[in-house]
């Protein structure tokens, strides 16, 4: 069956006790233990197993084409359970652009913890191959395609050059999705998604989700992570997630059409210094997306405007449809000043405006960011 249709139904999954369709919403933070002293229904406490998850989680684990998926509070929550599952003394790579607060973290707690963290250009194969430590790092860290540069990163090559070192290599495919990227079938260990986003898809909760290819040690020690650190998602949210998911393809397919509408519109415009979507013929990395991307590069872009700083703020103080604010994947188009969010260190230049592209009517998107850039200009 194609992915569609396991989303559409979510799997197909009835209740038998009451027939229904959609699962209820489990809320009970504890369950039975057996007379004779077990614990056969294999739950114990919510915070380690609630049934609330079991839908979106298999689920995605189908979609992506791995073993077991777990669900989080956040996407921050599943990234950094990653690397809490590592020991003090290993050496990790992750890339110089990657989602901000993530390298934040990594830079500022994870170094603390022991971590040994080296941030690299990630889609320079000769980066890669020159950074690895062989048996001393364990876990190479991929974003593609990356904020907030959309910079493309070539799953299969850094997966190959990681394992020949002894590495595991996790994905953070928040942007791809499993619409357009399969990352395990491309030789990733871990798919990790920040669920806020396209997952869910109506900008109504914060969700993280991992997506493993086998069930090792390694996905033992997160789930520990999970149960003890105590990450756990809400049910209601959990609902909420498996609801969104139910839509995926039909969302994701029409806004990355839209996106490719928009970057190739602006990408010749006057008051535009340059678009960046990997959708984009001479977009760097252009080729490796078409290569490991199917169906579509994604509802995201920046676009940087000429006339610097001040012109780009302008244009995001103009838009009328487009809403200012951060975060990205929802129903509705998002237009964002990237440097003022990320602050000091940030790799977005002055001028560039993060979009994320929603599903409204892409001509009316076109023509509210048209007047937003001319008004800017006047
Ligand atoms: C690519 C990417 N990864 C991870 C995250 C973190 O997800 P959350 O905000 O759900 O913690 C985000 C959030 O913006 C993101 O865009």
């Amino acid at each position: 069956m194609k992915p569609d249709t396991l989303a559409a139904q979510a799997l197909g999954w009835i209740d038998e006790t009451t027939r229904a369709i959609t699962p209820p919403i489990h809320v009970s933070s504890t369950f039975l233990r057996d007379p004779d002293n077990q614990y056969r229904s294999g739950r114990v406490y919510a915070r380690a197993d609630n049934p609330a998850y079991d839908q979106a989680e298999a689920l995605l684990a189908r979609l992506e084409q791995g073993q077991q998926a777990m669900l989080f509070a956040s996407g921050m929550a599943a990234a950094t359970a990653v690397f809490q599952a590592l020991a003090p003394g290993d050496h990790v790579l992750a890339p110089r652009i990657m989602y901000w607060s993530l390298r934040n973290w990594l830079m500022n707690f994870a170094t603390h913890w022991g971590l040994q963290v080296e941030l690299i250009d990630m889609h320079d194969p000769a980066a890669v191959h020159a950074a690895l430590r062989p048996g001393q790092t364990k876990l190479v860290w991929i974003e593609t395609p990356a904020n907030p540069l959309w910079t493309v990163t070539d799953i299969a090559a850094v997966a190959s050059a990681a394992h020949a070192a002894g590495a595991r290599v996790a994905v953070d495919s928040t942007v791809g999705t499993p619409v357009h990227t399969q990352p395990l079938a491309l030789g990733a260990d871990l798919v990790m998604h920040a669920a806020t986003k396209y997952l869910g898809g109506h900008s109504d909760l914060v969700a993280g989700a991992l997506v493993t290819r086998e069930n090792d040690a390694m996905w033992q020690r997160i789930r520990t992570v999970r149960a003890q650190l105590g990450g756990t998602l809400g049910s209601f949210e959990s609902f909420l997630l498996l609801r969104g998911m139910r839509t995926l393809y039909v969302r994701v397919r029409h806004a990355s059409a839209s996106a490719m509408k928009i970057a190739t519109h602006f990408a010749a415009h006057p008051l535009v210094e340059k678009v960046l979507y990997p959708g984009l013929p001479d977009f760097p990395g252009h080729e490796v997306a078409a290569r490991q991307m199917h169906g579509g590069f994604g509802g995201m872009m920046s676009i940087c405007a000429r006339g610097g700083e001040a012109a780009a703020i302008a244009t995001a103080a103009e838009v009328q449809l487009w809403k200012r604010a951060t975060s990205l994947g929802g129903t509705e188009s998002l237009i964002e000043h990237r440097a003022s969010v990320e602050g000091a260190g940030t790799p977005a230049p002055t001028n560039l405006l993060r979009l994320s592209v929603g599903l409204e009517d892409a001509d009316d998107l076109i023509a509210d960011l048209e007047a937003a850039l001319a008004a800017a200009h006047r």
